[in-house]
């Protein structure tokens, strides 16, 4: 029995990793995040509240379920709120996974952490893992720092860079750009979107293959792994528009400068995944069939 411990279990990325691990019989499973458990189906594995900011606490866990795998997506997300509260990205961050790793490391753990496209700064995209990286903003700062503690700490790491998740979540206590987007059209209401920067947009359940990959296969290293094309913003949101058959004049499209957002956005990212398909047999769907995966599950949610 492999044993697993997953931080920010109800989270976009987290609640995939959850549903599909606890299928598995050869995993024993312990899901972590800061609240109480937000997932709908409780069965199949364990689930405790851990602040990973709280360093005893954080080691005190691991150290009692001595997992064979660690797997990061618990982290402060949302990235305005990080450059407004810089004391607390960092806390929650780089001080986090500073403990994570440290307790990792004392009981031969592989860690796998993840990371992000803003580490990079949108000139020279579509990136591969070998690019140098530029934060333009605090919370991508926050996430090279731990990138790179991950890397000083930990024997064993792997780490999976992505890039604008999308996907549902039990409640729909998380929202994504598609969920955004829709909603607001639906609404009738004016939405303003951004036709300067491009992005590789990442169905979450892709993604939670793509981790358990990594585990499986003990791939260490650092992966890239996101949809398989790049698209502008305004482009994602006139294909969610155009599925839904909804009012495509209310989409305003405007330039990033002009939002005056707190954090900067890189303009072009998105990733080379050839790594990920050679290495993890990484095979990601394009993003219309993402939104057709989404809308099955939406449909599914509501006759609940
Ligand atoms: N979403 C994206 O588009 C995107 C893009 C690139 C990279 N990423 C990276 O991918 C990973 C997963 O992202 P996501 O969108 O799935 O995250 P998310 O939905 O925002 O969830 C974050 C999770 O972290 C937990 N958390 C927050 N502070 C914590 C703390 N101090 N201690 C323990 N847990 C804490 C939250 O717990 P509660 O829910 O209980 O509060 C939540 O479960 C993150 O590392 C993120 O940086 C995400």
């Amino acid at each position: 029995m492999k044993k697993v411990l997953l931080t920010g279990a109800n989270g976009l990325l987290g609640q995939k990793l959850v549903y599909a691990l606890k299928k598995r019989p050869d995993i024993d499973l312990l899901a972590t995040a800061i609240g109480d458990n937000r997932l709908v189906d409780d069965m199949g594995y364990n689930y405790q509240s851990m602040d990973i900011a709280d360093n005893k606490s954080t080691k005190e866990t691991i150290e009692l379920f001595s997992p064979d795998v660690i797997v990061n997506c618990a982290a402060m997300t949302n990235v305005d709120a990080c450059e407004l509260n810089k004391v607390k990205c960092w806390e929650i961050n780089v001080n986090g996974v500073d403990n994570l790793t440290k307790a990792a490391e004392n009981i031969g753990a592989h860690f796998i952490h993840l990371s992000t496209d803003f580490v990079f700064d949108g000139k020279n995209g579509p990136y591969s893992e070998s690019d140098s990286t530029n934060p333009l903003h605090y919370y991508a700062e926050s996430k090279l720092a731990s990138e790179k503690i991950v890397q000083k700490n930990c024997s064993k790491w792997s780490i999976a860079r992505t890039i604008i998740i999308y996907g549902i979540t039990d409640n729909m206590s998380r929202s994504n750009l598609v969920l955004w987007a829709k909603g607001e059209i639906e609404r009738g209401n004016k939405i303003n979107v951004v036709n300067d920067q491009f992005r590789s947009p990442t169905l979450a359940e892709d993604l939670a293959d793509g981790c358990i990959a990594i585990m499986d296969k003990k791939a260490y290293g650092l992966y890239h792994l996101s949809g398989p094309k790049t698209y502008s913003i305004i482009e994602m949101v006139n294909l969610v528009a155009d599925y839904y058959d909804l009012d495509r004049s209310l989409i305003n499209p405007v330039s990033s400068a002009s939002l005056n957002q707190p954090a900067k956005r890189p303009l072009k990212t998105g990733f080379d995944i050839s790594k990920a398909r050679n290495d993890l047999d990484y095979d990601p769907v394009d993003f219309l069939t993402g939104i057709k995966i989404m809308d099955r599950q939406l449909k599914q949610q509501h006759e609940y």
